[in-house]
């Protein structure tokens, strides 16, 4: 057995972070990505595996061939609008298909699994900052499917002696400071690089969905976490895994929230452009405030943010969006 650790959705956002990250600390990540919104370019030199975790068979054969020490699940779907208007995509891609990949891993006896859930879970939170025992609650598909997965880790580890940790990200922001690797979603959904794109010029203007929610400027406020903090949380998690650590549950984030005012604000530092707004409407099922109480997993595993900071975070997308703008995005 060597050190490959299998990554689910390595070509993605986080999970090509944490796959440069896995590299640097002596692991062999190897990713298996359907490339739906995933890219090639996003796994340089590692080992790219192409399937579906749809496909069963593949991926047990691949489990089989392997035998990766562990499994980092970050492959999915996480568009939260869509989500509510094609919940039956949600749940088969987000549900059912981790299913298929925690029934192939324990066929193949391997039972250290690191799953990528998200703030989702709590809907509109009763208490802030949200620790990780607050009542689940999700008000989207999205959401909903994070649930079902994480009730479902807890009955696999019952019956079957997995072993998992859950990380509950918040939102997940900034890019690789050495700007190898980035956020590029088409269409893109997430606030910071929609924000970097009017400075880039891809768009006239940013939408700022809702301005009198009962928040100091009127608009939502979130914790934006570096990706890179994510890998490091990933790499802790593995590593206690492989200790022998318990099954646990924690959130990630920055236990400091900002809102879309305040982020454009930033932005607009960052950038030197002015980056216009245009006020519409609320979205539905956007909570006015999210933001994590991370003290479980500092406590727990160590774990210790980089980039608290959120004009460091938007300073790293910024350098990937200039860069990708050049080599990637047509
Ligand atoms: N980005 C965030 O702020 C955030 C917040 C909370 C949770 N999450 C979760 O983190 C994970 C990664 O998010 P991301 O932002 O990197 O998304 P992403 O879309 O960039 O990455 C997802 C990857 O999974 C792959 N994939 C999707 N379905 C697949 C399938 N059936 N088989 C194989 N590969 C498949 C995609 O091609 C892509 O490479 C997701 O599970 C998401 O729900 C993200």
């Amino acid at each position: 057995m060597d050190n490959c650790v299998l990554v689910t959705g390595g070509a993605g956002y986080i999970g090509s972070h944490v796959v440069k990250e896995l590299r640097r600390k002596g692991c062999r990540p190897l990713v298996y990505d359907n490339l739906s919104t995933g890219h090639v370019w996003a796994v340089k030199e590692d080992e790219l595996i192409e399937g579906d975790l749809g496909d069963y068979e593949h991926v047990q054969r691949i489990l089989h061939k392997e035998r990766p020490l562990a499994i980092m699940h970050f492959a999915g779907s996480s568009s939260v609008g869509e989500s509510v208007q094609l919940p039956e995509l949600y749940f088969r891609n987000n549900v059912i298909n981790s299913f298929n990949l925690l029934e192939a891993m324990l066929s193949c006896d391997i039972k250290s699994f690191i799953f990528s859930s998200s703030a989702a879970v709590y809907g509109d939170p009763q208490q802030i900052p949200i620790p990780e025992d607050h009542a689940l609650a999700p008000v989207n598909p999205y959401g909903e499917g994070k649930v079902f997965v994480e009730r479902a880790l807890r009955w696999y580890e019952q019956a079957h002696g997995l072993r998992y940790i859950s990380l509950r990200y918040f939102n997940a922001a900034g890019a690789d400071p050495e700007a190898e690797l980035g956020e590029t979603h088409n269409p893109e959904t997430h606030l910071i690089p929609r924000i970097l794109d009017v400075a880039l010029g891809k768009k006239p203007c940013i939408e700022i969905y809702g301005t009198n929610y009962d928040t100091p400027d009127g608009t939502c406020i979130r914790d934006y976490i570096h990706v890179n903090d994510l890998a490091q949380a990933h790499i802790l998690a593995l590593e206690a895994l492989l200790d022998g650590a318990p099954s646990r549950i924690y959130n990630l984030g920055n236990q400091r929230g900002f809102s879309v005012k305040e982020v454009v604000d930033v932005a607009r530092v960052v950038t030197g452009h002015a980056i216009p707004v245009r006020e519409s409407s609320r979205r539905q099922g956007d909570p006015p405030v999210l933001v994590a109480s991370s003290e479980r997993i500092k406590k727990e595993l160590d774990w210790k943010p980089h980039y608290d900071d959120l004009k460091r975070i938007v300073e790293t997308a910024w350098r990937w969006m200039k860069k990708g703008k050049v080599e990637y995005q047509k």
